[in-house]
């Protein structure tokens, strides 16, 4: 299982470092444009790998795509970060020119790849590179409903003050401050409705926290966060090399579920060996069916500035 990081910034070390540690690929290659970054990074992190436990070998290269030739999955981190007060939607000016060179060297290489985007604002550059690249819609997954569910289930358990292993809970819609979805009606402490616990209101606390969850962390830092995004990462990176099957909302091209078409938003789905194994159609209410709409129209909107 060969996988490849496109982007050594702290976000994509943090993948290829999380995705070494789990112990299930032979190889992770790291690149970026930046002379000699991706090798400096990868040398590190070998030198991580006898006191970790890993035997995945890691190598870095500078913009030589050759390098990533034969990849099974690629991971699309480049990009600017945001800095403190900006939206992922006002990164699409540099990003999407990035992102469509990115995905372009990375198929000439490796034709049956599965890719994973991780760059801003990604559900519409993951749009872009089913647009680029005419992979097939099971090969391109956006990253970020896997993140704001982490990130959902962290404010959960601090509400409920209880281990965050006891939580169950999923965001779906665009991975946006305004158009993600935590859906705190179906959110759970095994199997017992969160609403048991504590008040709508707290509940309602928990939904706000979720959705300013990258912005708090950019505010704190800076920078974009890197570590449970690289986390997220490599857990559907996992889900996808092992064949293991595991739900994750993530962000794929939709062709009438959900009636939405045309965009790639986040959705629960499964992934196994063929990338996007199925997508999965929750029971929505009309409420949360009415907020997932307006998500679409964000994204959509968004899409159109591509032009
Ligand atoms: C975040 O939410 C990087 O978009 C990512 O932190």
């Amino acid at each position: 299982m060969k996988v490849t990081v496109v982007g050594a910034g702290a976000v994509g070390a943090s993948c290829a470092e999380y995705i070494a540690i789990k112990n299930f690929a032979s190889e992770v290659v790291l690149v970026d444009i930046k002379e000699n970054f991706a090798e400096g990074k990868a040398m590190d992190l070998m030198q991580t790998a006898s006191l970790n436990g890993f035997d995945t070998k890691i190598i870095g290269s500078t913009n030589d795509y050759l390098k990533t030739k034969g990849s099974d999955i690629a991971i699309i981190t480049s990009g600017i970060p945001r800095k403190p007060g900006m939206t992922r939607e006002e990164l699409i000016g540099i990003n999407a020119g990035i992102v469509k060179t990115v995905s372009e060297n990375l198929i000439k290489h490796s034709r049956d790849v599965i890719l994973i985007i991780v760059s801003n604002p990604m559900d519409t550059m993951t749009y872009l590179t089913h647009k680029v690249t005419g992979l097939s819609k099971n090969r391109i997954i956006g990253m970020g409903g896997a993140l704001d569910s982490a990130r959902f289930k962290y404010r959960l358990a601090e509400a409920l003050e209880c281990p965050i292993s006891d939580v169950d809970g999923m965001v779906i819609g665009g991975h946006s401050d305004k158009g993600m979805l935590p859906l705190t009606r179906l959110a759970s402490r095994n199997s017992v409705k969160a609403s048991k616990f504590i008040t709508e209101e707290r509940l309602n606390q928990v939904l706000e926290a979720t959705k300013v969850g990258g912005a708090t962390l950019t505010g704190m830092l800076g920078t974009s966060a890197w570590y449970a995004p690289g986390a997220a990462v490599s857990s559907l990176v996992h889900s996808i090399a092992c064949d293991q099957k595991k739900m994750y909302p993530c962000s794929v091209m939709l062709d009438g579920e959900y009636g939405l078409s045309d965009l790639c938003i986040g959705v629960p789905v499964i992934l196994g060996r063929n990338g996007v194994e199925k997508i999965v159609e929750l029971d929505l209410n009309t409420a949360e069916m009415q907020k997932l709409n307006e998500s679409a129209e964000g994204v959509k909107k968004t899409n159109g500035l591509l032009e």
